[in-house]
């Protein structure tokens, strides 16, 4: 018996390997749940829909732009029409445009807003819409960062997307709480996934600090932050909205 047997859970940024995305949904496939995996990169979802399928487990793949309403709305009702039910939303698409205060310009800054924050008030409300209609208790996972928690050089829009999206969670699960619609934030520090591997190329210095000062010495495996979500996806979290979970080796913790 798995941690979330069949329970129907929708992924986004699922195509990146090694990517959160991608971890998260093996993950809940292998604890029983059917997973649907949506990302830009059509080609890389199937991909990671076709590995989990080969691994016994249950799930499928969809081209999806976060940024786009009417895709949410599509991939929604394809869900309610396929499976009846949504049980989890993990808000997990981003991009990271690191530059310094000069070097970022409005469209940086607007870009990151809207992959970043924007999509995730989206896929958020869209999904409670779909838990209130068909009475679900579900869990909403919206990807947060420690930048949000702390000063990081070249982050600054990152930073305020991610900060963006800890406000807004806590306000949906405050609005949902009554209904036992659970909303949290998963704050991950140094995670070895292809976006660190291009922010090493983009912004090597702070990359080589940053890692340096992680206290555990390492960068974290991709299934650290899977297991954080397999728990706020399973009846195990089941008194917990609101909450900000920090993965991070102890990175912030001084
Ligand atoms: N890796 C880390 O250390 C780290 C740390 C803190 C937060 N995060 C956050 O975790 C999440 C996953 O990051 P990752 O490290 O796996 O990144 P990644 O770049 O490896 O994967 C991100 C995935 O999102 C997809 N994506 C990008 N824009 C999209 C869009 N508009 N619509 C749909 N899909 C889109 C990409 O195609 C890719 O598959 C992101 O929100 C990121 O900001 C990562």
């Amino acid at each position: 018996m798995g941690m979330v047997d069949g329970k129907v859970c929708l992924v986004t940024g699922g195509a990146s390997n090694p990517g959160l995305g991608h971890a998260i949904a093996h993950k809940l496939a292998a604890e029983g749940a059917i997973v649907v995996v949506t990302d830009v990169d059509a080609e890389g979802a199937a991909t990671t829909a076709a590995e989990i399928v080969a691994a016994g487990g249950q799930a499928e793949a969809w081209e999806q732009d976060v940024t786009d309403e009417a895709g949410w709305d599509s991939t929604l009702a394809q869900i309610q029409t396929q499976h009846g039910r949504l049980d989890a939303l993990i808000n997990n698409a981003g991009i990271a445009i690191l530059k310094t205060l000069p070097e970022l310009t409005l469209a940086d800054y607007n870009r990151q807003m809207l992959v970043n924050m924007t999509s995730v008030f989206l896929g958020t409300q869209k999904a409670v819409a779909v838990m209130r209609e068909t009475g679900v208790k579900g869990s909403i996972i919206n990807m947060s960062s420690v930048a949000a928690l702390v000063g990081v050089p070249a982050c600054s829009a990152y930073a305020a997307a991610k900060g963006g999206v800890i406000g807004f969670t806590k306000t949906i699960a405050a609005e949902t709480a009554a209904e036992g619609i659970r909303c949290n934030t998963i704050h991950p520090g140094l995670i070895d996934t292809n976006m660190q591997r291009q922010s090493s190329v983009d912004n090597p210095e702070e990359y080589v600090k940053l890692n340096a000062a992680v206290p555990m010495g390492y960068m974290g495996p991709p299934q650290t932050i899977a297991d954080a979500a397999l728990f706020l996806v399973s009846d195990l979290s089941t008194y917990m909205t609101g909450a900000q979970m920090v993965i991070d080796g102890g990175l912030i913790n001084q």
